[in-house]
């Protein structure tokens, strides 16, 4: 039987695979893998880098990219670069560290790409706090049809904040989607009518709380002016037309350059929502978080679906409460909108050179 996990190793610090086998039946656990055996070959520096390239597609709030790589020893390490949180919104640098845990998922990916098993330790490290993961390429392993078409997906994944078509996501796919989650430790639940009220009602107050914060104004400038000719921030394309009934509470990105030629669209009435969360609230689980969050969007890009990541509420403590239920074992970290859209553009990514540390 061809080993198709991308997921390693791994850690003693790391429970095994909750699910023990994906439901999906095309990507079998391989969770009892050792640590990098020596005596197989190193990849080429050029390979690992290319790897990065990989793992710097991956999405991040406000585009902030976050990250530092640094390859060394065989293997890359992944260092949060503390000099780009977003004091305002993300003063514990939870969703910072969410961000670098989806490039941990992609550079896994792109190290299974290389025909080669990713064994990820999982750190700290409390001599360098930043260093948050290091992957290096473990044994070789055969090619697997479902991570090649997760790896397809990368350059295809985008976040998109424009309105979705009044499609039911079938329950098929969003089973798929809560297994990918479950591949990466964390859990995804579709929001039920009532919980879709709730949580879309949280949302707005949440943006309306926000906005009205020259402070939060004032970060969300940082990120988005100026508006053009920057390797990062969310561009004007990326920002979505205006909702025209004001039902949907995405995050206005707008606010710092209003622009009266913005168009106006009806959103859908019914958006498809869900939550993923952890069953704790440490960078650990932020950074499973992160992984288990771009393994559901890529699952998402297979499916053609579209996604649109609704942090306010869990930006604001006394609202991340609301959605959080501590008492079951579950934090909520990222909530998604989830549907079929026309495609959407790309945002800019810094090149390799500014993300990439001496070893
Ligand atoms: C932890 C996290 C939270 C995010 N929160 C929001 C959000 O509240 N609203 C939104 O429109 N996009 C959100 N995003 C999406 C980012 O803005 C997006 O990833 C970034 O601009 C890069 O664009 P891309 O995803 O198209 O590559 C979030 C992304 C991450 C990783």
């Amino acid at each position: 039987m061809s080993k198709t996990e991308i997921r390693d190793e791994q850690t003693r610090t790391r429970p095994a695979d909750p699910a023990g086998t994906d439901p999906t039946g095309s990507d079998p656990t391989d969770a009892d893998l050792p640590d990098a055996d020596p005596a197989v070959a190193e990849l080429p520096a050029v390979d690992l880098a290319a790897c990065v390239e990989a793992a710097i597609a991956a999405p991040s709030i406000h585009n902030s990219q976050p990250w530092r790589f640094r390859i060394r020893d065989g293997g890359v390490d992944v260092l949060a670069d503390q000099r780009r949180r977003l004091d305002v919104i993300d003063p514990s640098g939870r969703e910072l560290v969410i961000s670098v845990g989806a490039a941990v998922f992609n550079l896994r990916l792109a190290i299974r790409q290389q025909g080669r098993v990713p064994v990820q330790r999982l750190l700290p490290d409390p001599a360098e706090p930043d260093l948050l993961a290091r992957v290096v390429p473990g044994r070789p392993t055969a090619p697997s049809p479902a991570l090649d078409a997760l790896a397809a997906a990368i350059p295809h994944r985008h976040t998109n904040r424009r309105p979705f078509a009044r499609t039911v996501v079938p329950a098929t796919v969003v089973e798929e989607l809560a297994a990918a989650a479950r591949r990466e430790g964390a859990a995804l639940r579709l929001a039920g009518p009532v919980a879709r009220g709730a949580i879309l009602g949280l949302v707005r107050t949440a943006e309306q709380r926000l906005r009205a914060q020259g402070i939060y104004r004032a970060e969300l400038a940082q990120w988005t002016l100026p508006a053009h000719g920057r390797r990062d921030g969310v561009p004007p394309q990326a920002f979505g037309p205006w909702d025209a009934l004001e039902a949907l509470p995405l995050r206005d990105f707008g606010l710092a350059q209003p622009r009266l030629d913005r168009r106006s669209e009806r959103f859908e009435p019914y958006p498809t929502i869900v939550v993923l969360s952890t069953d704790g609230d440490t960078a650990q689980h932020w950074l499973r978080a992160g992984e288990a969050l771009q393994r559901v969007l890529l699952v998402a890009t297979v499916h053609d679906l579209a996604a649109t990541p609704m942090s306010q509420p869990l930006e604001i403590p006394a609202l991340r409460e609301l959605v959080t239920d501590t008492a079951a074992g579950r934090w909520a970290q990222v909530i998604l909108r989830l549907g079929y859209a026309s495609p959407t553009t790309p945002t800019p990514r810094r090149p390799l050179a500014e993300v990439l540390i001496a070893g």
